[in-house]
């Protein structure tokens, strides 16, 4: 089966990361969010983006101009009638999810793959909102997408061979490198990550080092491009919280445990970079 039109529902960083990737590859896109403003800011930051690949010459203005004609912006699912692929990245809530893939479900075309870009949740559980459990899957990128080259393809017992090749196929036209894993909490890399970042805030808490040592111990010492500290504050303490969380509830793993700090820091809205102050402050002076 041949993607032509991809739809990606949710404009946030990892929805607006996508969008633009699937442009830059060459697909017609849809992008919708939930009112004008959030559409609004996730096509600015796309053009954003593309702007600083233009100054820095990796691109011209017009394949800026080609990329971003690519890209429909909408309040309207039913604009996603002619994909054949959408690409959930709404927030990690499974009833939101669920709604989506249901709607999804009565709006897509009957041959459409319905994916989601999940960190975390059971791709079955959204899948059965749907009448195509063989067409659904996971395709989880990651932040910053348009640097990131892993997409980690999920299957579920249901996923049919055709789904899982022609996922594969698409990660692959976007520029990413494919690891398949099962539709286990975590997946592959957040079951890695999440651990080690808990970690890390534990022997903070413990006082065995100071953030800033913690960080460029794990930065010098094993090539990390951020250390831990730096990169709770990149993908959202809200995100890593949620994911551990989420694992937790499923596998009663204690390294999913959240340590209180954490837990504090997300109940004061100190979520990272995304919110003006993490473990770092980002506030502009
Ligand atoms: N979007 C697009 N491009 C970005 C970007 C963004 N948000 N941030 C940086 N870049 C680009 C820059 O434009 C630059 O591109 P060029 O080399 O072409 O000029 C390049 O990335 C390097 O950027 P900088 O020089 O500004 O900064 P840096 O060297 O510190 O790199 C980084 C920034 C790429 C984010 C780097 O710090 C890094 O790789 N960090 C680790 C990121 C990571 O681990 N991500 C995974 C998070 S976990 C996850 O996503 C899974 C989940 O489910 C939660």
């Amino acid at each position: 089966m041949e993607i032509k039109k991809v739809g990606v529902v949710g404009c946030g960083a990892m929805g607006a990361g996508i969008v633009q990737v699937c442009a830059q590859a060459g697909f017609q896109v849809v992008a919708s969010e939930i009112n004008d403003a959030l559409l609004k800011r996730g096509l600015g930051l796309i053009d954003t983006l593309l702007s600083k690949d233009v100054s820095k010459q990796k691109i011209t203005q017009a394949d800026k101009e080609a990329i971003q004609a690519r890209i429909k912006g909408t309040t309207d699912m039913k604009d996603f009638v002619e994909c054949d692929l959408v690409i959930e990245a709404v927030i990690e809530s499974m009833e939101l999810k669920r709604k989506v893939f249901g709607d999804l479900d009565k709006i897509c075309p009957p041959h459409a793959i319905l994916a989601s870009n999940s960190s975390s949740l059971s791709i079955l559980d959204m899948a059965i909102a749907t009448k195509r459990l063989d067409k659904v899957l996971g395709i989880h990128f990651f932040n910053p997408v348009p640097v990131m080259k892993l997409v980690e393809l999920i299957r579920t017992i249901a996923t049919s061979d055709e789904t899982a090749d022609a996922g594969r196929q698409f990660a692959e036209k976007v520029g990413k490198t494919v690891v398949a894993a099962k539709d286990t909490p975590g997946f592959i890399v957040n079951y890695l990550m999440i651990p080690q970042l808990l970690n890390a805030v534990r022997i903070l808490e413990k006082g065995v080092a100071a953030k800033e040592d913690i960080d460029n111990a794990m930065k010098l010492g094993l090539n990390h491009p951020l250390g831990p500290f730096a990169l709770i504050d990149l993908v959202g303490v809200d995100v890593v919280c949620f994911i551990a969380k989420a694992v937790y509830e499923e596998t009663k793993d204690p390294q999913f445990i959240i340590p209180t700090l954490l837990q504090k820091m997300f109940t004061a809205g100190w979520l990272g970079r995304k919110s003006g102050k993490g473990f770092y402050d980002y506030q502009k002076s």
